[in-house]
């Protein structure tokens, strides 16, 4: 073969390697692999270029890099996204730098002042537990835990999500609000018993999975954002909105917090409610009727402006990963689950949300949604939305290479 041509040919195969667009199996994961690869790889590059310990989270208006500390209840996802890219490579060089980011947060595990230790602590050292069994990250786990426990309140059974003394939570006129993206800090509590056999985690995990299943959501399957509980009574004083269109709107992302976290629920305990609450959540996104061909959903599906409203990517990798693990639980339809979270990840992984290596600020995947209510973080790339897209990747190789 002559030269000119063996270059024409190798170009032809490195354009494939890196179109994105494969809907299935092997090649679509080790491409989608190889590019988180080279794209977190060169984010490593730039930290370690630094000399210090960043976290990145998202771009700022001015195209930089938002880097954030310990207690950022975004501050779990990067060094979780290394971990995962660890587990699919097998790059032994990633393991120095996954202890590193997810030591640089161990702090986090005081946390008393926000819900958000649990999405913190199980993103980081939750799966540097799984993959490396390192017994110290045992004890960061479980004060972690006893942290989450601090904000438990009795009367209404829930943990409460945020503190309303400060900042525009304070405005608000709550008392005692949880947001359904707790949902996701109950894998934490989980977690906790599991390791210490101490049931009083498991006792909070449940009451409050039972009493947003009973406040949070509405008949067709979609939910609120926020329930504002009254501290003495235990009684509902507002169903709110915070980052959605309106109080009576389905914000996406709320909506995969939801299945997500329900999802864990079922997986924790066997009991078939939770499943049923979280495959009820799912179908109100699935048979939307504005729901995108494309599966990435609008960033609120009561948006007024919907078709033409934003998308918000980081709820399509997080429903996406969560269906994955919905296909291997033991349920009707498991199969169309697979199907529908592939679909979703061809789409994440298609030149339309998935960056072009070395662009995008080093992160995986663009166009997702912060808050635009706060006019935050509006279609940037997010380093949440990045986290689920790896876990994803990971649970769709789990089930195909059964
Ligand atoms: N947990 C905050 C958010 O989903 O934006």
């Amino acid at each position: 073969m002559k030269t000119k041509e063996l270059i024409a040919l190798t170009c032809v195969a490195f354009l494939a390697a890196c179109s994105g667009t494969k809907s299935s199996g092997d090649d679509f994961l080790s491409e989608n692999i190889k590019f988180a690869h080279e794209q977190i790889g060169h984010e490593i590059k730039t930290i370690e270029e630094s000399g210090k310990v960043l976290n990145p989270v998202t771009l700022k208006k001015d195209g930089s890099t938002f880097y954030c500390n310990y207690g950022d209840w975004r501050s779990g996802f990067f060094p979780g996204s290394v971990w995962y890219l660890y587990e699919l490579t097998g790059d032994k060089t990633l393991l120095p730098l996954a202890y590193k980011y997810t030591e640089a947060i161990e702090q986090a595990k005081t946390l008393t002042n926000h819900h958000d230790v649990g999405f913190i602590i199980e993103c980081s050292f939750g799966n540097g537990l799984r993959l490396t069994n390192k017994k110290e990250y045992e004890a960061v786990i479980i004060e972690a835990a006893k942290s989450l426990s601090t904000r438990f309140r009795e009367k209404p059974g829930i943990i409460q999500s945020w503190n309303v003394d400060r900042g525009w939570q304070s405005e608000r006129g709550w008392n005692c609000p949880v947001i359904i993206d707790n949902m996701m800090n109950l894998q934490l509590m989980f977690h906790a018993t599991k390791l210490t056999g101490d049931s009083s985690f498991y006792k909070i995990a449940i009451s409050h999975a039972d009493r947003t299943m009973q406040e949070q959501f509405r008949e067709d399957g979609s939910c609120y954002h926020v329930i504002d509980y009254d501290l003495e009574t235990g009684e509902v004083r507002n169903r709110h909105t915070a980052q959605g269109y309106a109080h009576e709107s389905a914000w996406s992302r709320g909506q995969a917090w939801a299945i997500y976290g329900y999802i864990i629920c079922y997986r924790e305990t066997g009991d078939c409610k939770y499943l049923d609450q979280a495959v009820k959540a799912f179908n109100f996104m699935k048979n939307h009727p504005d729901m995108p061909a494309d599966l990435v959903p609008y960033w609120d599906m009561s948006a007024p402006n919907i078709p033409n409203e934003l998308r918000d990517v980081s709820s399509a990798s997080c429903i996406a990963s969560a269906l994955y693990e919905l296909s291997t639980m033991d349920v009707e339809n498991a199969s169309s689950y697979k199907a529908y979270a592939d679909k979703m990840m061809t789409s994440l992984a298609s030149p339309t949300y998935r960056a072009k290596p070395g662009e995008n600020g080093n992160f995986l995947l663009m166009h997702s949604v912060g808050s635009i209510p706060h006019n935050a973080e509006i279609d940037v790339p997010l380093n949440y939305a990045d986290y689920y897209f790896m876990e994803a990747l990971k649970r769709k190789k789990d089930i195909e290479t059964k």
